[in-house]
């Protein structure tokens, strides 16, 4: 048992959720309404035998640890060592104390780093710099809160580490130095980067005149993942849970200039488009997502390629296009009204539509034409038949189009699709699913009788590794640490609060369903692989079919 193992079933979830949430005793379960998302009829269920408390709408929650994190908005180290000490259990000389003894040093020091910054920046000799973020519209206040700082003395921080007692490699490894203790941000002005817990986990550093890089920054750390970072975000969560909305821009300066202008829900992204895990990290306190990146040549694909990280997560998305501004600082200083820019922002579709336009006369038919192409592909990621709806009818209203129309051709161009669009259930994939049901109904050898292809033919399916993986830790006889057992319990969870009226043989029914339909996959990517290069109008090509059709009917796929 692992540590973090050990102190969870140590743990009581019903009486650790209890803290926190209105419980209703379901069967052997419990009930609440879900502290992650908004909702009026509770779908957070806790279960005891499980010891997870987990959210089928929202997907948030599981077991104590993870729900301690989510609840609390701590990390992992964090929500281990509260529990720890609920547990009794002493967390001595393990790999997480000697994680939390690491990764508290670098906090240490980044924490003295960014004070040492921040005075001076305030020193007499440094006033020059000081105005330069004055003269840039901001405020005393504002250098303040940010914790904004200036480097102004290659080895004086270097020192002053030492001297608190860290060690010289210790000191190296926190990202900070270059060479034997040569400030690497020295002549720059200093913006802390935060966690969402508010602690210092890198810097990033602007040259204040001409040179390269403009910015420079931190390297990843063990504190520090660049793609899991929203600048801001400490500063910014209150009020992006009481809004309910976020405004997402690009960089330390927009960030600070917007939180500067009263609107304090807005987070910085860093030379990065928004990843799935900054959209977790939004999700947990709002739905609704403004998106306001940089006006440049770049900007439209910057968008395009946020975008495409952003549907099917079930959020609203709007997009603030600045006009003859390049970012939201010089609007806000050219005495912009930012808010009346956000009345306008535009849904995905009606964005895609108005760049699009720019591009084709979409009064034209030519123009449609081209268009809707673009918007297909857009259109192709997203699963939510609702969202799907929305959209089309937008595109048929601007475009003036007959939404049935719209919905055929993008019925032809989905089903060309079978493989990419690999459909979810309630928000977990298919192969995941599947697991679920192997794992808790012990359908290992079912599983391995009706799946007709081999697990390497599956690994191109989404999410299979887990299959595998679950398979592979049956036959060594241990526990694979590749698998996530706190989602897959959760999706066994799932599985079983839907499967609690059924029979055995109605559940196996639904099992083999799902299977059936991972052979669908791979048969489909069969036939492309096979027929790809064969000439249509060829005696080879039309052998081969006959045999697909073949293995089609002893598989019992469906053929077209
Ligand atoms: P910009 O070049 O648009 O800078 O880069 P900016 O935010 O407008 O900053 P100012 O107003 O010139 O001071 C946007 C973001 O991209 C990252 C930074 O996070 C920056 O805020 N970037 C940019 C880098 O990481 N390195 C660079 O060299 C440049
Ligand atoms: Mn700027």
């Amino acid at each position: 048992m692992s540590i973090s193992q050990e102190i969870e079933s140590k743990i009581n979830i019903v009486e650790l959720a209890g803290r926190y949430l209105q419980m209703k005793k379901a069967g052997v379960n419990y009930k609440a309404l879900c502290p992650f998302h908004s909702e009026k009829t509770p779908s957070f269920t806790i279960s005891p035998v499980k010891n997870l408390a987990y959210c089928f709408a929202c997907h948030h929650g599981g077991g104590p640890i993870r729900f301690l994190m989510e609840i609390e908005k701590i990390e992992f180290s964090e929500a281990l060592h509260i529990l720890a000490k609920e547990a009794g259990v002493e967390l001595k000389t393990d790999y997480y104390k000697e994680r939390w003894e690491k990764t508290g040093d670098i906090y240490d020091m980044h924490r003295i780093a960014t004070d040492f910054y921040h005075e001076e920046i305030k020193r007499e000799e440094n006033t020059e710099k000081l105005n330069y973020l004055l003269n840039r519209g901001i405020t005393l206040e504002t250098i303040d809160r940010f914790k904004l700082g200036y480097s102004g003395n290659p080895r004086e921080l270097f020192a002053r580490l030492k001297e608190k007692g860290f060690t010289e490699q210790n000191i190296i490894d926190s990202g900070i130095f270059v060479g034997p203790g040569r400030d690497k941000f020295y002549g720059r002005i200093i913006f802390p980067i935060a966690n969402f817990a508010g602690h210092t986990v890198a810097f990033t550093g602007r040259i204040t005149g001409q040179g390269e890089p403009k910015y420079l920054n931190s390297p990843v750390s063990d504190i520090f993942n660049k793609s899991a970072i929203l600048y801001g975000f400490h500063l910014a969560k209150s009020t992006i849970a009481k809004e309910q909305s976020v405004i997402i821009v690009e960089g330390q300066m927009d960030t600070v200039a917007l939180h500067q202008a009263g609107i304090t829900n807005t987070v910085g992204i860093s030379g990065t488009a928004l990843t799935k895990e900054h959209i977790g990290l939004i999700k947990r306190f709002t739905k609704k997502l403004y998106l306001c990146l940089d006006w440049d040549k770049a900007w439209v694909e910057a968008t395009f390629k946020s975008l495409e990280n952003l549907y099917n997560e079930d959020l609203d998305i709007y997009i603030i296009s600045l006009p003859e501004a390049k970012d939201p600082d010089e609007f806000i200083k050219s005495w912009g009204n930012f808010r009346e820019e956000m009345k306008k922002a535009l849904s995905p579709v009606a964005f895609y539509i108005k760049e699009g336009a720019k591009k084709y006369n979409i009064t034209e038919m030519t123009g449609k034409k081209a268009i809707w192409e673009e918007l297909k592909k857009m259109l192709k990621h997203i699963r939510n038949p609702i969202e799907i709806d929305a959209y089309i009818r937008e595109i048929g209203k601007i475009l003036n189009l007959s939404t049935d129309i719209l919905y055929s051709e993008l019925k032809n161009f989905r089903e060309k699709r079978v493989i990419e669009d690999v459909k979810k259930k309630d928000g977990f994939e298919r192969a995941e699913l599947i697991a679920g049901y192997i794992r808790l109904y012990s359908y290992f050898d079912l599983f391995l009788e009706k799946f007709q292809y081999t697990l390497s033919d599956g690994m191109s399916i989404p999410s299979f590794f887990v299959i595998k993986n679950l398979l592979s830790a049956r036959e060594s006889g241990k526990e694979d640490e590749n698998i996530d057992i706190d989602r897959l319990s959760a999706i066994e969870l799932f599985i079983e609060e839907e499967n609690t009226t059924l029979s055995q043989d109605i559940i196996t029914g639904k099992f083999l369903e799902l299977v059936g339909y991972l052979n669908k996959l791979c048969f489909e990517q069969e036939k492309k692989k096979l027929l790809e290069n064969i000439d249509p109008n060829s005696t080879e090509y039309m052998v081969e079919r006959h045999k697909l059709q073949e293995k089609a009917k002893k598989i019992g796929v469906k053929f077209n």
